[in-house]
């Protein structure tokens, strides 16, 4: 049986309804709203690939070079054959970057809500690492998971790179790492990836890129719908709009429609005005202060962060067992 047999044989039922589910609730509510975790069907995974590429989008590139630079000093946090155990997984880059440095890790636990993108890379890995158990779960990271029980007992390093935290609300990310802090245990290290506070300029063409390919990312969220929901929208009559939010130190896209129209989703009809709004995604940007004291409120030790001055990738500590032993010299 081959990775992509499996990772399908282990697609939860229900994935479509909840899409139904939330996209109704998303555009029958005031202000529309759609989840930004619905952007990544393979047309979108494939579109977010190239942002990536974007001279304009930095955080992937710069992510990147953190993690290359400080592999053997973040490889040397790692206890000896632990799991690493990846939250949204997109292409598994990141993470090879880490397994490199660390040749103690005994397995390699990619969670992913799509199962599609979760099979790309994985069977390079076996090649290229044939003492690493890979074992991808297709999960929605965002709710509790369990871990496979034949690694049940392995100390776990938790990787969340990409900045996906800043998809959630910050209580919600505080809920999220309280969360995941419960999930990894005691004493478990976390590396998460943010991107960092910094000017609006910056901010601002990350997300309206010259290409227009971020604008197609955006717009991909209403072609899913048309053809997973058999929804009628008419794409040239919507807009990418993004900008930066000081106040509340986020990033917003929006779809905005061009002009007064009805647009029919699952036999609802949803009228939009001239200039009305889906807002489809918060990007929340944190200083090095701000996520450490998130962390700290969810039960986590900042234990070292590596940055180049445009993203963060920390190392947090889980509180608990490790504060009964010796006090921090
Ligand atoms: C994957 C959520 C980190 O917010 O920068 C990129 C998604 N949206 N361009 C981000 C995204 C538009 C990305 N994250």
């Amino acid at each position: 049986m081959n990775i992509r047999s499996v990772v399908q044989a282990a697609q939860p039922v229900g994935t479509l309804n909840s899409f139904a589910a939330d996209v109704i609730a998303g555009l029958t509510a005031q202000p529309k709203t759609l989840p930004p975790k619905y952007f990544y069907d393979l047309a979108g995974s494939a579109l977010f690939e190239r942002i990536t590429e974007l001279p304009e989008y930095y955080p992937t590139r710069c992510e990147i070079a953190i993690l290359h630079k400080n592999a053997p000093a973040i490889a040397s946090m790692f206890p000896p054959g632990s799991a690493l155990i990846e939250f949204g997984s997109g292409s598994s880059r990141k993470a090879r970057i880490l397994l490199d440095a660390a040749a103690t890790v005994a397995a390699y636990v990619p969670v992913d809500i799509s199962g599609d993108f979760l099979q790309q890379d994985l069977a390079q890995f076996k090649r290229d690492l044939p003492h690493l158990v890979v074992h991808p779960l297709v999960a929605d990271f965002t709710k509790p998971f369990a871990v496979p029980p034949r690694l049940a007992a392995l100390p776990r390093v938790g990787f969340f790179p990409g900045s996906t935290i800043g998809n959630f609300e910050p209580a919600e990310a505080g809920a999220f790492l309280r969360h995941s802090g419960d999930m990894l245990g005691a004493g478990a290290l976390f590396l998460v990836g943010v991107d960092l506070v910094k000017d609006e300029a910056t901010l601002c063409r990350a997300y309206n890129d010259a290409e227009g390919v971020t604008a197609k990312f955006n717009l991909n969220l209403l072609a899913r719908i048309n053809r997973e929901l058999g929804g009628d929208f008419d794409l040239a009559a919507f807009a990418h709009r993004a900008f930066f939010n000081a106040a509340q130190s986020r990033i917003e896209m929006h779809l905005v429609s061009t002009q007064p129209q009805k647009v029919r989703v699952n036999g609802i009809g949803i009228d939009f005005g001239r200039g009305e709004t889906i807002h489809t995604e918060n990007s929340y940007k944190y200083t090095i202060e701000s996520l450490q004291a998130l962390a700290r409120g969810a039960g986590w030790t900042a234990a070292e962060v590596f940055s180049d001055g445009l993203f963060a990738v920390h190392a947090l500590r889980a509180s608990g067992i490790r504060n009964q032993g010796a006090p921090d010299p």
